[in-house]
């Protein structure tokens, strides 16, 4: 496993403990991608390259350049000279034209991963990846291309990433950088992405791949609500245990673009990057360029093994957080108790109450700064609102800690209210077009994080805060999309370069945060989950999965988040009912059976819900509590989805030494005349006996697995069980 060059064939060999990926030389040069797949115990040949094809033109009988670039399938492809599919790679040069031509130049293999200036990125030992540089030269321009691969055996995973250098004499522009690239030939693949709404989050969708271009994106200067950062294909009828799964994420959380192109020769291009729309970067001589990570898998067993790759990579391999496989505190948060309609009284009421009920935690939402009352105003000037608090906030912090409670808060550190001091002081820190009347968005502008002024000013706002008192959690809320891109500060040349540099701004903000207070524990949200992406994960160990907690539709997000993201990322609460986005009911049991499969909390006035709710909250805190270590650590199996039209949701987490298993089961909607039905367990020894925790029963893990485990029929909607299978003990 690891990297091999294979001089003789001039082919390099990725492997991974179940996977191959393959990468050959033409004879001129040209980094070809030869096969990504099943793990291969021989290196394969050049012949796949299909380097000696000429076109399908009676008149020509030998290979030409263009021709032969459209169908050769390559790492890297650049935009301008005859391959006509989606290009990787654009630069245009002082004379206007497009065109650039990437030969090999050389490469270098060497033990760990080198980090990425800037941005998050993925890490490891030297024991634990290996990565692969090829440099590409274009000889006109003198631009030096590295690509680079990093090998993550245990998890499946390679990433990838692009760094442009200009060793020539002219002023380039680069109007397209995509991370990563992957030519196949086409299987008549399914596509598989993440789409939704405010409120309705990744919800999974898959459909057959038609020829021509099928995207995702976003140029909302965030990841976004409504498309994600992930692309896959699947052979056809893929299934959690069957099919193969090719996959890919990106390591970033603003404007992207993740597409598939099937080509009129059944081939499929799979590319991932920065969106190249409002992007245009300067590339003078002497600079280079640096663009996001790409993680690239492939399971050759259904998407179940995808997704249990993707949350070890991710969490051993991403989220640097301590707090990652610590105990989190269950906290109680008062936005949709009370929303901007609070006081330090009616705080430390909520406190008071949620303390006896065993939670551990208070977190302080929007609307304790500036003057603030509503959602209008005020953003940017973060001075605490003593009117309004009716005390200072480190009486406050005093007062919650004295309960017996932790304190945490919200912030929204990249926004500015037209109605703040800070924007009467400094109306050129918004991100505007200079004398076009700008768009406001939730009665908000977005600062010019390009500025490193503005972000100076930003952080220490934050800072200063957590200075003044022990606050343990930070939520970094981001409520608004970015339009009306200009930038008061960056010069003409440069005004296609602010979408990038706000988000290296947002970045070196997080990075600051987590290096300051090494203690706190961030969470990550964005009007809900509109910047759930592993570009946050770097930064935070749990994201805001959405602003819609009601425990049916969370069945989707939650389904479409942990397909790709660990568990204990989900930020995930108990909410009031009826609900306050859908307006449904639902059982006090199993909105926590829901929240329990995330980062869990309560999101509702607890001292105004019913006694026999409240009643309920001790075990809920306990049971969340018993069950954290193995969410953070196990196998997440999806056994059964509502999403795909069954009355029943499913799901399992399995100890990764097979020892325990717990299953959530919710029946979403009662069925006449149903009788018991048959779950399917996963990641058991099969040999091994296993005693249901509740009744005593005991079953062999084979039993479990093959024959199915019989929930019973149960009248009633929306009603949840959670089963916890555990080892037997043998008898001594
Ligand atoms: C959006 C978040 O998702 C909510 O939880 C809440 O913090 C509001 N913003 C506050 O403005």
């Amino acid at each position: 496993m690891g990297i091999r060059y294979i001089e003789e064939k001039k082919i390099f060999h990725l492997s991974t403990k179940r996977t191959s990926y393959l990468i050959g030389l033409s004879p001129e040069g040209y980094v070809g991608h030869i096969y990504y797949g099943k793990r291969l115990s021989g290196d394969g040949s050049n012949r796949l390259l299909r380097m000696e094809e000429a076109p399908f033109t009676p008149s020509v009988r030998v290979r030409e350049k263009a021709s032969f670039l459209d169908f050769f399938p390559t790492e890297y492809p650049t935009g301008g000279i005859g391959d006509y599919r989606e290009s990787c790679l654009d630069v245009r040069s002082e004379s206007g034209s497009i065109g650039c031509e990437l030969l090999f130049g050389g490469y270098e293999i060497r033990k760990g991963k080198p980090s990425l200036p800037g941005l998050p990125a993925s890490f490891g030992s030297e024991e634990e990846v290996e990565t692969l540089q090829i440099i590409c030269e274009d000889e006109f321009f003198k631009l030096k291309v590295f690509l680079s691969y990093s090998v993550f055996p245990d998890c499946d995973v390679i990433t990838r990433s692009v760094r442009i250098e200009n060793a020539g004499e002219q002023h380039l522009k680069l109007e397209k950088v995509y991370s990563a690239c992957l030519d196949m030939d086409d299987r008549e693949y399914e596509m598989l992405t993440l789409a939704g709404s405010w409120a309705r989050e990744r919800h999974i969708q898959r459909g057959p791949l038609q020829y021509g271009k099928q995207l995702v994106s976003s140029v909302k200067g965030e990841s976004s609500h409504q498309e994600h950062p992930f692309l896959a294909l699947l052979t056809p009828g893929t299934t959690q245990e069957t099919g193969e799964v090719y996959g890919m994420n990106f390591v970033y959380s603003g404007n992207f673009l993740a597409q598939a192109e099937k080509s009129q020769f059944e081939q499929v291009r799979m590319t991932m990057g920065i969106h190249p729309e409002q992007f245009c970067w300067n590339l003078r001589p002497g600079e280079s360029f640096q663009a996001p990570e790409a993680v690239l898998i492939y399971s050759g067993s259904g998407l179940g093994l995808m997704t249990r790759n993707l949350h070890d990579f991710y969490r051993e391999h991403l989220i640097r957080s301590k707090h990652q496989f610590a105990k989190r505190p269950v906290l109680i948060n008062n936005w949709e108790a009370t929303y901007f309609d609070f006081d330090a009284g009616k705080l430390l009421a909520i406190a008071k109450e949620a303390k006896k009920a065993g939670i551990e935690m208070l977190v302080m939402d929007d609307g304790w700064f500036g003057k603030r009352a509503f959602d209008d105003n005020s953003l940017g000037d973060w001075t605490v609102n003593e009117e309004k608090l009716k005390s200072s906030l480190p009486e406050l912090v005093e007062k919650v800690n004295k309960i017996g409670m932790e304190f945490g808060i919200w912030f929204e550190p990249e926004m500015i209210s037209p109605d703040s001091n800070l924007y009467r002081e400094h109306p050129d820190w918004a991100i505007q077009i200079a004398g076009r009347r700008p768009s406001q968005s939730r009665a908000q502008y977005v600062l010019d994080l390009s500025r490193r002024e503005v972000v100076d000013y930003a952080y220490q706002c934050v800072a200063d805060v957590l200075h003044s008192a022990p606050i343990a959690y930070v939520k970094w809320d981001m409520n608004r999309q970015l339009c009306d891109i200009g930038s008061a500060w960056l010069d003409r040349e440069s005004q296609g370069e602010l979408m990038h540099r706000y988000v290296l701004g947002v970045y070196k903000m997080q990075e600051r945060l987590v290096t300051e207070f090494p203690d706190l524990l961030l969470e990550n949200c964005s009007g809900g989950g509109a910047r759930f992406d592993p570009g946050m994960l770097y930064y935070s160990p749990q994201i805001w999965c959405s602003d819609d907690v009601d425990a049916v539709e969370r069945l989707k997000i939650q389904e479409g988040t942990a397909l790709i993201y660990p568990l204990s990322t989900m930020g995930a609460h108990v909410g009031d009912c009826p609900n306050h986005v859908v307006g449904r009911n639902t059982p006090f049991e199993t909105r926590g059976h829901v929240a329990m499969a995330g980062a869990f909390g309560y999101e509702l006035d607890i001292t105004k819900i019913s006694e026999e709710d409240r009643s309920k909250i001790p075990e809920q805190v306990e049971t969340f509590h018993r069950y954290q270590p193995l969410m953070q650590r196990g196998d997440y199996y999806r056994l059964a989805s509502w999403s795909l039209k069954k009355p029943y949701d499913c799901w399992e987490v399995a100890a990764k030494d097979g020892s325990e298993a717990l299953v959530t089961f919710v029946q979403v909607l009662a069925q006449p005349n149903m009788h018991s039905r048959a779950i399917f367990l996963r990641g058991l020894q099969k040999d091994t006996e296993y005693v249901l925790e509740d009744t005593g029963e005991v079953f062999l893990g084979e039993e479990l697995m093959n024959c199915g485990y019989l929930i019973p029929p149960e009248q009633g909607d929306f009603r949840s069980r959670l089963y916890h299978f555990v080892r037997k003990q043998r008898e001594k």
